[in-house]
């Protein structure tokens, strides 16, 4: 008898056919997030499990899946998963961290200069047929080059997103919870670690990549934006409960930060009230990782952890590798 695995949402071929080759395999035929009721259904007699960063993976979601030998989530972030719980129970769950580093980062920056540079907004002008020719105050925006970048989170996206600021000249300040100095960071680009307020206070650009934790939750409020520069821009491709959204309007709109470029939401897919119809955003639909590439090898790796999973082996990048004795 093959192993049985349902996966919560199509995703690229290159997961399924390999999952195909050994496992009889489920997919929500929707193209949609399930219900929660539905989830719950739908493994009930599944014996691995592919699922979103929109699916909670917690104990209802085990007691629910009594044949689970494991769960693969499509994403590196993994606040979806009570990894605890797992770990209790023995099932190893895991995520997709390394393929989608380049990415993330390269949409960090996307969102930096458009906000910068009011990409969007000058867009806008064209499409609605305004635009009235060469003017010396049109679209006045900010510089970057030279302008210091403060990175949140200096970890592998964190990192690699300071790294592509190499040809702006920009001094790199960063933070990290676990007071750990990044050696690429200090010796490529002379980077300095330092104490968050600093952050704050010194940089141009904030760039958001810590993992989403109860500490981490609401990093940015009303108290951290009264410390930011009134022209510093704040960028968000992390996980959106990082920032307090409504104590983000309030901040846009009156002027205390310069702009913010976001990708990811507090509750979403809604957004905070007022956040649309602030000129000073570029807002994104959480689209990170969407590259082909990237989202067919996230696909890969997913399918290849949780066939080592059902193998009772241990798979590339296991959240609690303890369950497997490793
Ligand atoms: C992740 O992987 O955590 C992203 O948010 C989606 O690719």
């Amino acid at each position: 008898m093959k192993p049985t695995v349902y996966v919560t949402r199509l995703i690229p071929a290159e997961g399924l056919d390999l999952l195909r080759t050994v496992c009889a395999v489920e997919v929500n035929p929707d193209n949609r997030p399930l219900e929660r009721a539905e989830l719950l259904a739908k493994v009930r007699d599944k014996d691995g499990v592919i699922g979103l960063l929109t699916d909670r993976i917690d104990a209802e979601f085990f007691d629910a899946a009594p044949k689970l030998k494991g769960y693969a989530n499509y994403a590196v972030g993994f606040d979806n998963i009570d990894v605890a719980e797992a770990t209790r129970r023995g099932i190893p769950v895991s995520n997709t961290p390394g393929v989608l580093t380049e990415a993330t980062a390269e949409l960090a920056w996307a969102l930096l200069f458009a906000v910068a540079r009011r990409v969007a907004e000058a867009d806008a002008v064209m499409r609605s047929g305004q635009w009235t020719g060469w003017g010396p105050l049109q679209f006045l925006g900010a510089d970057v080059c030279g302008k210091t970048l403060g990175i949140v989170g200096a970890g592998r996206i964190g990192t690699a997103m300071a790294l592509m600021s190499r040809g702006f000249r920009m001094p790199v300040v960063y933070s990290s919870s676990s007071g750990r100095r990044n050696d690429v960071l200090e010796n490529e680009l002379s980077a300095r670690l330092v104490p968050f307020e600093e952050l704050l206070a010194q940089s141009d650009f904030i760039s958001l990549h810590a993992p989403l934790t109860p500490q981490s939750r609401h990093l940015f409020n009303a108290g951290t934006f009264a410390r930011m520069k009134n022209t510093a821009i704040l960028i968000n491709t992390g996980r959106g409960p990082l920032i307090k959204e409504d104590d983000l309007v309030v901040a846009l709109r009156e002027g205390e930060i310069g702009g913010a470029g976001l990708d990811v939401y507090e509750f979403e897919p809604r957004m905070a009230q007022g956040l649309a119809e602030l000129p000073n955003t570029v807002l994104l639909p959480h689209v990170g990782s969407a590259t082909h590439s990237t989202r067919s090898n996230m696909a890969a790796m997913a399918a290849r952890n949780l066939l080592a999973m059902l193998a009772g082996e241990r798979p590339e990048t296991c959240l609690n590798p303890e369950v497997l004795g490793g």
